[in-house]
């Protein structure tokens, strides 16, 4: 019997212990037993870290969605797989089963089909959460097309980019989506970035406001018709475990956006194998994460990882502010949730608000509590386990990324002692490092350091989607033989890991990956900036926010400034995305650089976070006069 399901801490660490000793055995035991293939693999681990290359599974056959639906309808057919809560309160949730599911996948798939979308194409889904969304990526991975979420908060231009970088020919999009009182035109979106990618020819549009949008003839074409006509079987494609499944982009440090590519076996595996553990979820259990399917936790932790265990899995389409802050403890009680996963962002939003708006919910149902994307601070640890686990709840406090495919370094519910703002110990079959400035492994506890990973782990990204180099350059180069996370940790007494935060010019605001290039080459765009640095500091709600820091190339009174901040933003919102606009733009004759002309952000950072008495030696600077000036005009 393999080691399925962990339900106490000595377990915990006898199977860890396996898992480093015997990967390939343990991880093959993991396979065998608990999902479906077609064909077994006739290698469990090939690895490389210098090339990089990681193969898992070499040689077996499958389908993830035959593993998602299909072998749970004989046991679990009437069961609902996934529950739609609507964005408006009154309007009715949606419970789809298992088999009505199998029924929706097999249309969307055989609608891609007849609009020729074949094994290996790539196709962008650019939706709400509305089911057409976790229909369509599943549909996709039923014929063996590459999905390529696109989260639809993103502007035109981000869209752009998107499709070019990984040439779809197909998008599937919506006449437009609900967000609290508000509605986003979303096809006028897609319009405006398809101008942008010539190689386009297919846009399939599902309803869900029902507003006048303008159809392209020839191009775009109502889904619900196509539906209608397309018949509810088709067998599925067969699938290389190694085949790409899904491509998601990340912002990086620099440049553009990074399109990750995840793989089929490894990833199922892992994404299966830590819903059920970190969660501890049991088949009668009501499972909620809040998170967007646009990012990888939607992906990992709302379809692949619950369907794949055959769990209730609910999609919320709205926000937690509407119809007012009760929301949340509103569907819970509706639903009985008994897992629920958010990101901490939203666990301050809501602390702010008070616990009047949890106090009119029964939130009995609830046994376990998930954050994840950011690191919690103590006090809204704390609120969320007084007020929301009534401190009886196990929050696991899950640290992973885009990259890895699956939660990381995370507390087991029930078996590992929480201890508040520590992710805690390693997920079974992860090896962390914490390396030092010379590239060295720091041994031992009570230490911090970089965060590595020195064995691969099954879901782990294989490659960024047409340049190996960079995913190389970024994750394989800064430490021989490890995987680089671009994350600090330190470790504690008991070899407890707590994550610091972002070690290169990557910040998170609201839990959401900020590569501070692509705002500042945004912002560079305007025509009376010269030169912008971006740097994060503390902000109550978000986590962090970012500050700006703008030299115009004219200096004088003239220009209206706080036109210019709106100008600047406006900028910034049509390149990216509104989560990317800066809370402060400070206006500056010049930046700390380096005498090499770096621009020097640690200093720039210090000052925008209150620190400024703490700057260190400038006196190295290539201009260290422009300090005080910069000091003395803080916002
Ligand atoms: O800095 C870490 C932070 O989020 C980064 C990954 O972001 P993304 O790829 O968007 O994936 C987010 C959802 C998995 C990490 O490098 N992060 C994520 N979870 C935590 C965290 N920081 C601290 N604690 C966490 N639990």
């Amino acid at each position: 019997m393999s080691n399925y399901h962990i339900k106490h801490l000595e377990e915990y660490y006898q199977v860890y212990r396996k898992s480093v000793r015997e990967p390939e055995h343990f991880w093959e035991e993991i396979a065998e037993e608990h999902f479906l293939w077609r064909k077994k693999w006739d290698n469990v681990l090939s690895w490389d870290f210098t090339k990089p290359e990681v193969k898992w599974f070499e040689g077996a056959k499958l389908n993830i969605t035959e593993n998602c639906i299909d072998r749970h309808l004989a046991t679990r057919g009437d069961k609902t797989a996934i529950i739609f809560e609507p964005n408006n309160p009154k309007e009715a949730a949606v419970h789809i089963s298992y088999k009505a599911l199998y029924h929706r996948v097999n249309k969307f798939a055989n609608v891609l089909k007849s609009q020729g979308v074949k094994k290996g194409d790539r196709v962008c889904i650019y939706l709400p959460m509305i089911p057409e969304l976790a229909v369509s990526v599943l549909a996709c991975a039923r014929i063996g097309a590459i999905h390529s979420v696109v989260f639809a908060g993103f502007s035109a231009s981000a869209l752009a980019t998107r499709i070019n970088d990984s040439d779809c020919k197909l998008v599937i999009t919506s006449d437009g989506s609900y967000r609290g009182a508000k509605t986003i035109d979303l096809k006028g979106i897609v319009d405006d970035a398809l101008n942008e990618c010539e190689n386009v020819s297919t846009v399939l549009v599902a309803k869900r406001i029902n507003s006048n949008v303008k159809m392209k003839a020839g191009r775009d074409q109502w889904l619900q018709p196509l539906l209608d006509e397309a018949s509810n079987q088709l067998k599925a494609e067969v699938m290389d475990a190694e085949d790409p499944l899904f491509i998601l982009y990340t912002s990086g440090s620099t440049g553009t956006p990074k399109g990750m590519v995840h793989t089929t076996a490894g990833y199922m595996v892992y994404a299966a194998y830590t819903f059920k553990n970190v969660f501890q979820y049991r088949e009668k259990d009501v499972y909620w994460c809040t998170a967007d399917i646009g990012w990888i936790t939607g992906h990992s932790y709302i379809i692949y990882g619950p369907l794949c265990n055959g769990a209730t899995t609910i999609m919320f389409e709205g926000v937690p502010s509407y119809p007012d802050f009760g929301r949340f403890w509103e569907i819970i009680e509706k639903h009985k949730v008994n897992q629920f996963y958010t990101a901490p962002t939203a666990i301050r939003a809501l602390a702010k608000e008070g616990v009047e708006h949890l106090e009119k919910h029964d939130l009995s149902s609830i046994k376990v509590l998930g954050t994840v994307g950011e690191p919690i601070n103590e006090e809204a640890w704390h609120w969320y386990d007084d007020n929301v686990g009534k401190r009886k709840s196990p929050i696991v406090d899950t640290w992973w990324q885009t990259e890895t495919g699956g939660i990381m370094i995370t507390p087991i519910a029930y078996a590992t002692p929480t201890k508040p703002t520590y992710a805690t110990l390693p997920f079974i079959g992860i090896q962390p490092a914490l390396m030092d400035e010379h590239g060295k492994e720091i041994k031992g506890n009570q230490v911090d350091g970089r965060l590595c990973i020195k064995y691969p782990w099954p879901s782990m990204a294989r490659t960024i989607w047409g340049n190996h180099q960079r995913y190389k350059d970024t994750y394989f180069s800064a430490y021989k033989n490890k995987y680089f996370t671009g994350d600090g940790a330190l470790r504690d007494e008991v070899g407890y890991y707590r994550i610091t935060g972002r070690v290169d010019d990557v910040i998170i605001v609201s839990g959401h990956n900020l590569g501070t290039a692509p705002i500042e080459d945004a912002i560079n765009e305007h025509p009376a900036v010269a030169e912008s640095a971006i740097v994060g500091f503390p902000h109550d709600i978000k986590g962090n926010a970012l500050y700006g820091y703008v030299t115009l190339k004219e200096t004088g009174e003239s220009r209206d400034q706080n036109n210019l901040r709106k100008e600047i933003n406006q900028l910034i919102t049509d390149q990216i995305g509104p989560i990317a606009k800066l809370d402060k733009i400070q206006f500056t004759n010049g930046l700390p650089k380096t005498r090499s002309g770096k621009i020097m952000r640690r200093i720039l950072r210090k000052i925008a976070s209150n620190e400024s008495n703490n700057l260190g030696d400038i006196s190295t600077l290539l201009n260290p006069e422009c300090v005080q000036e910069i000091i003395d005009n803080v916002l």
